[in-house]
């Protein structure tokens, strides 16, 4: 018999020839025991034991229309029996008809989209175009950021993923504070204090490295897995005018906080403003099959009239991809799932509210849509940290009790340090809401007995 005819093989077989033959993504390789994922549908993945996870991550803040939809698979289907793959030097209409759509969806005058395979290849090309554009070569980021996984997209990062890769990282990438107001570097007492003590922050930075050095300002449309951070009110806005001011460009990912995540169609929507290229990915086909892109605005991708853009992919503008991207961009539409994803972020915040009455070792929660991280302290005066950001293994105890507990409750969702990522399909409703935040609060419980 094949070694390929997985579904007659048994679920030790299964789990087995994962660990032994394949590696698992920023994991330690031993001692790793993965949910054996059998089906998944709507809100909730199955293991091969029939225990059922509630989903509260959306996988990796993508499966945004949720898991086992048909509809897709029709749209995957249809397309594959007319045309899997052209190179991507030919016109398909799927491709066409999603260029077009995204021209229509992305804020301001963003037009023309390079499309990729994932959220990394769009951030390395997005940083790519931003050099080619201006002749600079300075790309500034925040510390507390994500970015992708190349040596261009982890350097352009902070997250201390890219620390042991950091000999080798990729050169002339700046890093500055975030406006994290809940722990202010400048230790404002307001957001709007925070915002402009950042933008000031950034400002003397740019100065120092030089402004005709600086080629773009790249940041997350809302920030995601490096804690939701949210951004104070204007700080986007005076970010632009700080970039507008240098003759810098500004490149929006929108990699997570894309396609609804937010309760807009992308983070950027809540801030009013128009940046130079947007990167996306996840929700663009919502995990259904790989794809991202940068979309750029018809000043900068006329730059490439009438000189060779030195950028491309074999799998560019694959066109099965952009056949799931179109229906999984119509379905958003047609059930209505961002406004959904806004009417439930607000229940969320309500419920969330009444949590902390009940437990004192939630600190802080912060969340735009459905884009939420509960962030857990000992202390609330203090703000001393559950675990503290960047955790050694020894300082990860009581969160890992915390993490173990709500996966023995039957919940799928990321624990990093001393955040809990509320993150579910867009098309969750309450009832599964409060069949989460039900698990949330019995593993909370955990910490709360460590407050002091
Ligand atoms: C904000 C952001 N940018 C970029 C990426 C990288 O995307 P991918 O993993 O699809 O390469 C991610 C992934 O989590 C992300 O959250």
């Amino acid at each position: 018999m094949s070694t390929l005819t997985a579904s007659k093989t048994g679920k030790e077989e299964i789990l087995k020839n994962n660990l032994e033959h394949t590696i698992f993504s920023w994991s330690k390789q031993s001692g790793l025991n993965p949910i054996n994922a059998e089906h998944a549908k709507g809100v909730y993945v199955y293991d091969r034991s029939g225990k059922r996870y509630l989903d509260f991550t959306s996988q990796l803040m993508n499966v945004n229309i949720g898991h086992g939809d048909q509809r897709v698979t029709d749209a995957v289907v249809k397309q594959m029996q007319e045309v899997s793959y052209v190179n991507p030097g030919m016109a398909t209409e799927a491709r066409g008809l999603l260029g077009k759509k995204l021209a229509e969806i992305t804020p301001g005058t963003l037009n023309r989209t390079f499309f990729t395979n994932g959220g990394t290849e769009a951030i390395e090309h997005a940083i790519k175009t931003a050099r080619l554009v201006t002749g600079r070569h300075k790309i500034i980021t925040l510390y507390q950021s994500y970015h992708g996984a190349t040596y261009g997209a982890l350097s352009a990062g902070g997250d201390p993923r890219g620390i042991p890769h950091d000999s080798q990282g990729v050169p002339n990438i700046i890093h500055v504070e975030n406006p994290y107001f809940y722990r202010c570097p400048w230790d404002s007492k307001t957001e709007e204090g925070c915002c402009d003590n950042a933008v000031a922050h950034m400002e003397r930075i740019i100065k120092y490295e030089g402004v005709n050095s600086v080629a773009a300002i790249l940041m997350e449309g809302e920030s995601g897995s490096s804690g939701c951070i949210k951004y104070p009110k204007g700080y986007w806005k005076k970010v632009k005018a700080l970039a507008d001011k240098y003759g810098i460009l500004t490149i929006c990912d929108e990699v997570m906080s894309g396609f609804g995540r937010t309760g807009k169609w992308f983070g950027i929507d809540h801030h009013g403003v128009e940046p130079d290229m947007l990167c996306m990915a996840k929700g663009i086909t919502s995990g259904y099959i790989p794809l991202g892109g940068v979309i750029m605005s018809e000043k900068i991708a006329t730059h490439f009239n009438d000189k060779p853009l030195p950028i491309g992919l074999t799998y560019s503008a694959h066109a099965v991809a952009c056949a799931a991207a179109n229906e999984v961009i119509k379905i958003y539409e047609e059930d209505s799932l961002i406004e959904n994803a806004a009417n439930m972020g607000h229940y969320v915040d309500k419920q969330v509210e009444k949590l902390k009455d009940k437990h004192p070792s939630i600190g802080d929660f912060r969340n735009t849509g459905l884009l939420g991280c509960i962030e857990l302290v000992k202390n609330r005066k203090t703000k001393e940290p559950m675990a503290p950001w960047n955790a050694a293994p020894n300082e990860m105890e009581i969160m890992n009790k915390v993490a173990a507990k709500i996966s023995e409750l039957g919940m799928y969702t990321f624990v990093r340090w001393n955040w809990i990522f509320i993150a579910p399909p867009l098309i969750i409703t309450k009832d599964q809401i409060d069949e989460g935040l039900d698990i949330i609060s019995k593993a909370i419980s955990i910490a709360d007995g460590h407050c002091n």
